[in-house]
């Protein structure tokens, strides 16, 4: 495996082939780094499986380049969702609909419905079309980390994350530091209304905003807030996203200690400053690669204060709870 920096257009081309052929390609997307397969070869999509360690009842996010392949993967597709489409793809986005015969168990987890997104991000979107263009279909996805790590949001996260189980023939390329930094807005559309089943970059407040609803009605409530669902999302079991060391949220840090805040917050005397991002975006931008480099130091504990304002103030805020998270 190895990782390719220069993603020049016959870079791009040698990868759709790689996805062909039934090799797992790394790529970066703007949440962050994808490990992707051909999402109609079971084969390539069991290897996801096994280099993440990950469960097999955990369905993945198949990736497309345009809006007009929606309809290859999923069937009664509400208004609403393609109204939350057309407005935020390509983008942070998936969307759950009910799904068509492509839609195999071994992507879906055995579920009657699968995860959609157009990500936005140049090379994906290149790699996507090329692919598309040699007769894919769409690409499986998870973030390409070990099941229940960090995502990586560079090319050497993933590789640090996955070297020792991916083959000399599969890929890593390198599209630099992810835009975002966090893993997309789930929203099921499998009902009358949607419903954010794990908070991202596409908020609430953006989802209110395009069918003018009001912050009160319920329906439009994040699921992660209720006590019942009818679709099961396994990213938002309690723990994960989760560095080795151990995470504290919202303590004031104490020697040796790691700490993660907002740059007017001061680091106490003998405390590691680890990340000082300005604001929301900054935060969610170099959280997880901040918390790896305290993995890296070797810091047992690190305390995070996370934002209180700001769009990306929830979605930060869920991820650090599950790093928090010993269960
Ligand atoms: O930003 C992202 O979403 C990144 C990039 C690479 O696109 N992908 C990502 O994938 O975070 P993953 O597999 O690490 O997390 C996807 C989450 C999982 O918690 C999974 O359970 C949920 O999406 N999911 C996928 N398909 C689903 C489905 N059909 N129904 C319910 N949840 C689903
Ligand atoms: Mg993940």
């Amino acid at each position: 495996m190895a990782i390719i920096s220069n993603c020049t257009a016959s870079i791009i081309k040698d990868a759709a082939f790689a996805l062909k052929q039934g090799h797992l390609v790394a790529f970066p997307t703007e949440t962050v780094y994808g490990l992707g397969a051909d999402a109609t070869n079971e084969k390539a999509v069991a290897r996801i499986y096994e280099v993440k360690g990950r469960p097999k009842d955990h369905p993945l996010i198949v990736h497309i380049s345009s809006i007009e392949l929606l309809d290859k993967w999923a069937t009664e597709i509400p208004d609403y969702a393609i109204k939350l489409a057309r407005n935020f793809w390509p983008g942070p986005m998936t969307l759950i609909l009910p799904r068509t015969g492509l839609a195999r168990d071994f992507i879906t987890g055995g579920q009657d419905n699968v995860g959609i997104r157009v990500p936005a991000n140049n090379f994906a979107l290149a790699l996507l079309k090329t692919f598309e263009s040699e007769g894919g279909y769409g690409i499986a996805a998870p973030s390409a980390n070990k099941f229940g790590a960090l995502s990586p949001t560079n090319a050497q996260a993933v590789q640090d994350e996955l070297e020792n189980d991916l083959l000399p023939s599969d890929l890593i390329l390198d599209g630099g530091c992810c835009e975002v930094g966090i893993e997309s807005t789930i929203i099921d559309c499998t009902s009358d209304k949607p419903e954010i089943l794990r908070p991202g970059a596409v908020t609430l407040n953006m989802v209110e905003n395009i069918f003018n609803i009001k912050r009160s009605e319920e329906s439009y409530m994040s699921a992660h807030m209720r006590n019942s669902r009818k679709v099961l999302a396994p990213g938002m079991l309690i723990s994960h996203y989760a560095p080795k060391a151990r995470v504290y949220l919202g303590q004031t840090p104490i020697i040796g200690q790691g700490m993660i805040a907002i740059d007017h917050i001061k680091t106490p005397l003998g405390v590691v400053r680890l990340a000082a991002p300005k604001n929301d975006l900054e935060f969610a931008k170099t959280l997880y690669e901040a918390l790896r480099s305290g993995d890296r130091q070797g810091l047992k504990e690190i305390c995070v204060i996370p934002p209180n304002k700001g769009t990306l103030k929830e979605a930060i805020f869920d991820r650090l709870n599950k790093s928090a998270s010993s269960l």
